[in-house]
């Protein structure tokens, strides 16, 4: 029985497979965050392999919240129409359009932007990209929370079906979850449930435009591999206590936030955190990680270790993994593109 290939409802969007793009930001944006023709084609040549969701790589709320000056933008209504160019590419070819809402926070390498986090405490001072970041304020966090509320306005806008918020890698998010990145004392530091809270700021400002009926994701880091750093079970808890404003699937990643570490990375490594992820909050995951091949997504599928399997690299590499996959499955696609059926 394959389970790669069978559909997956969650919520108003029906997934026709399994297989997720996840986020990778191809710094090819102009200075400005406007989407090119490049974009378009780009996540349309993955919807047209077959893959089921396409999440589009880190957009960046703010200016300041860029990882670099070619990231994507998504904070000003200027953006909204090479976006929704992106968004209809996508559909056209049957996948569903999602956007990973990014705040880059400490690393930001944009040049002129006032870097912020939640504790002044540089990403990597050997690394001279990186500046040491001025310590929020809580008006900056309201301001933050009003600009991701401004950019999923614009994502309903331009078409988008799923919003994911980017929790993960050392970004803006993250580093409030971290206790390595997050010394504050005040209401957003200190113990699990202060460090949630900018989380549950962000997610109930999304929330509160982002429509009932249609998905959010959350992504995270479930493991830092630092001495003294959040683990899978700590993240789950994190999770627990935010996911009731309105998440409905988890994206589990893991790294980023502190450099230098060792990751232990090899086939399917981040899985073991994704089930971790799954069991203890009880939501959908979607897992991956150095995934290459189709016997290993089926594996991550129909284990039940996870929902949906992401395959970031194979995907850049090949676009067409997911028809591939079903060919040597022996599965027969109805949405193998018909310009191509002498190819089957
Ligand atoms: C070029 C590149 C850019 C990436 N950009 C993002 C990003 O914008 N947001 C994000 O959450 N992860 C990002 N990632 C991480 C990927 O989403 C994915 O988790 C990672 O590549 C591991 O999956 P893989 O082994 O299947 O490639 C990026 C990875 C790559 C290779």
């Amino acid at each position: 029985m394959n389970t790669l290939f069978t559909s997956l409802h969650i919520k108003n969007v029906t997934l026709r497979n399994r297989i997720v793009m996840p986020p990778m930001c191809m710094y090819s944006a102009g200075s400005d965050g406007l989407a090119t023709p490049w974009h378009s084609f780009h996540y349309r040549t993955r919807a047209q392999g077959g893959t089921a969701l396409i999440i589009q790589e880190a957009t960046a709320v703010e200016s300041r919240g860029r990882i670099s000056s070619r990231d994507l933008g998504i904070w000003d209504d200027s953006h909204i129409p090479g976006l929704r160019d992106i968004v209809k590419g996508i559909k056209a070819e049957g996948a569903v359009p999602a956007i990973q809402l990014g705040h880059a926070g400490r690393k930001c390498c944009a040049p002129g932007e006032d870097v912020i986090a939640p504790s002044p405490i540089n990403f990597d001072p050997a690394d001279g990209e990186y500046k040491t970041p001025r310590e929020m304020s809580r008006q900056d966090m309201d301001v933050v929370a009003e600009s991701f509320k401004n950019a999923a306005l614009r994502a309903a806008e331009a078409g988008y079906e799923i919003l994911e918020i980017h929790g993960a890698h050392g970004y803006l998010i993250s580093e409030f979850l971290s206790p390595l990145t997050n010394t504050r004392t005040d209401d957003f530091g200190g113990d699990i449930a202060r460090r949630a809270e900018f989380l549950r700021m962000i997610v109930r400002a999304v929330r509160s435009v982002w429509k009932e009926e249609n998905p959010l994701i959350l992504r995270i880091s479930a493991l830092d591999y630092a001495e003294g750093g959040n683990k899978s079970e700590d993240l789950a808890q994190i999770i627990n206590l935010v996911k009731d404003e309105g998440i409905d699937i988890v994206h589990v990643s893991t790294g980023g936030v502190v450099p230098n570490v060792k990751i232990p990375a090899g086939p399917a490594f981040q899985i073991p955190a994704a089930r971790i992820i799954k069991n203890l909050t009880g939501l959908p995951v979607v897992g991956g990680g150095l995934i290459t091949s189709s016997s290993q997504a089926e594996e991550v599928v129909s284990s039940g270790d996870a929902d949906l399997v992401f395959l970031g690299r194979e995907l850049l590499r090949n676009p067409y993994f997911p028809l591939l996959s079903a060919q040597e499955a022996g599965v027969d696609l109805s949405y193998w593109p018909a310009q191509y059926a002498r190819s089957k």
